[in-house]
This record gives C-alpha cells, sequence and structure tokens, in this order.
C-alpha cells in the first residue's frame, strides 16, 4: 500500500536518472558524540534504504558519489573503514541486487581502489550484468575534472579529429557513456556545491539540496524530492511557452 506522501507522486513524470551526493555523515556521527565512522556506517543503511526505495518506485537508474578523488586525503583509518565498508556493501547486497534486478556499475579511477575492494567490485558487476530494472552506479575514486582530463586523454590516444569532435561524441568517452544523463541531483546536509561531482553531466540537472543529514535519508525524505522534482519546470535553454507547445505535441 502507498504511503500518504508517496501516493503525492505523478508516476508519469519520474526522473530517469538520480545522482546523490550523500553529504554529512561526520557531522551526524559528532552530533550524536560517535566517531565519524559510525555515521558511514549509519549511510550505509541510507544507502540500502534508497536503493530499495527508489527500485520500488521505478527509477531507472541511480548514481552515488561514494568516494571522491580528494577523499584519499581523509585519515589512513577513515579511508580504510570507507573501504572496508564498500566491501561489506557489496558481498552482503549482491544477492538482493540480482533478486530485484538491479545491475551495479561503477564510474571512476577504479584502479586506485584496494586490490580487494577492486575484485569483489567486478565481481558483482560481472553477477548483475544481466540484470535490467534497474543500474546502480558508484562513484569510487571519481572526481568530474579528473574524468574530463580522462576523456581528453583517451580521445588524444585515438586519434579524434578537432573537427570530429562535438557534444555526443566527447559524451561517450566518459565514465558515464553507458548512463542516460542525470534529471535531478540530490545533495544532502545543506552545503550548496558541486565538489567535483558529475561536472559535464550535470548541467541541465535540477538540484535538490535538503538540511537533512545523509544517515537520516530514507524513503520518505527520497518522495519529497521526488515531488519536489514534479514541480520543476525543466527548461533546457527554452522559454516556458515553447516547453508548454512541446508537451501538446
Ligand atoms: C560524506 O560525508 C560521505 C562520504 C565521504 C562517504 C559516503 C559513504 C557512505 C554513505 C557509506 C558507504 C557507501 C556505500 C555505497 C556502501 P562526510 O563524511 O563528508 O560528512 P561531513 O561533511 O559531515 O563530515
Amino acid at each position: 500500500m502507498k504511503g500518504k506522501v508517496e501516493s503525492l507522486l505523478t508516476q508519469g513524470k519520474l526522473p530517469r536518472h538520480i545522482v546523490v551526493i550523500m553529504d554529512g555523515n561526520g557531522r551526524w556521527a559528532n552530533r550524536k558524540g560517535f566517531d565519524r565512522i559510525s555515521g558511514h556506517k549509519e549511510g550505509m543503511k541510507s544507502v540500502k534504504s534508497v536503493v530499495k526505495a527508489s527500485r520500488e518506485l521505478g527509477i531507472k537508474a541511480v548514481t552515488l558519489f561514494a568516494f571522491s578523488a580528494q577523499n584519499w586525503k581523509r585519515p589512513k583509518s577513515e579511508v580504510n573503514a570507507l573501504m572496508e565498508l564498500l566491501k561489506e556493501y557489496l558481498i552482503k547486497e549482491v544477492n538482493r541486487l540480482v533478486e530485484k534486478e538491479i545491475k551495479l556499475n561503477a564510474i571512476g579511477r577504479l584502479w586506485e581502489l584496494p586490490s580487494d575492494v577492486y575484485e569483489v567490485l567486478v565481481k558483482t558487476i560481472e553477477k548483475t550484468k544481466l540484470c535490467k530494472e534497474m543500474t546502480l552506479t558508484l562513484a569510487l575514486s571519481y572526481g568530474g575534472r579528473e574524468e574530463i582530463i580522462d576523456a581528453i586523454k583517451k580521445i588524444i590516444s585515438d586519434g579524434i579529429s578537432p573537427e570530429d569532435l562535438h557534444e555526443e561524441i566527447f559524451s561517450q568517452f566518459l565514465y558515464t557513456s553507458n548512463l542516460p544523463e542525470p534529471d535531478l541531483l540530490i545533495r544532502t546536509s545543506g552545503e550548496i556545491r558541486l565538489s567535483n561531482f558529475l561536472l559535464w553531466q550535470l548541467a541541465y540537472t535540477e538540484i535538490y539540496v535538503t538540511k537533512t543529514l545523509w544517515p537520516d535519508f530514507k524513503k520518505k525524505h527520497l518522495i519529497r524530492a521526488l515531488i519536489n522534482y514534479q514541480n520543476r519546470e525543466r527548461r533546457f535553454g527554452l522559454t516556458s511557452d515553447q516547453i508548454r507547445k512541446r508537451e501538446v505535441n
């Protein structure tokens, strides 16, 4: 049965691809007098909740910013704990992902991950590769500028000539080449910035910022974000009039 908030959603107008900056784990822990790792552990529960809810709602793609290229500079103990949590998530969730038809994908400089984490990641991707209902992408050792640099290097090494280079070709060289453009970016904990996340891809994405800290962000918060999204008018540089006419035709 649908909850009261969920019934406010218009089924036909759901975002195809939601991307999330899961921020505020440290502050959540701090406010409760716990160590930062406890915040990340609690954050993992929100990951499970948001993935489950997205699948139930019929969202086709969810991308989570789980570890940035800059996060390596955090204290070693925190980096190690995050890597262990990631491994734990993949090992414990793989069967559920298969059962729910969720394909796992990863973007970022994955070769920088510790080899044990990389191996589990590759195995999980392999085990879920035929799943068709939703794609869950984890951004790991990911940075938007790094992604653009990696794309340019590949474009040069593939010998693409300047006259052949246009937006669609460029997009094919990004880590996200197999994903639809993000429709909605959710950032938790009230910070209003992109933090080097999907810099190219977010060009026309609707941005939703909530003060809720990531460990507190659950299904009802996701639905609030979706309702907010459904009340936006996406214009892609056109006028309201033009958009309305396009909707009628
Ligand atoms: C940002 O909060 C969050 C992270 C750097 C890590 C996100 C990781 C998880 C949610 C857990 C594991 C993830 C998966 C996919 C299993 P912060 O630590 O920067 O918070 P703060 O700004 O309050 O310090």
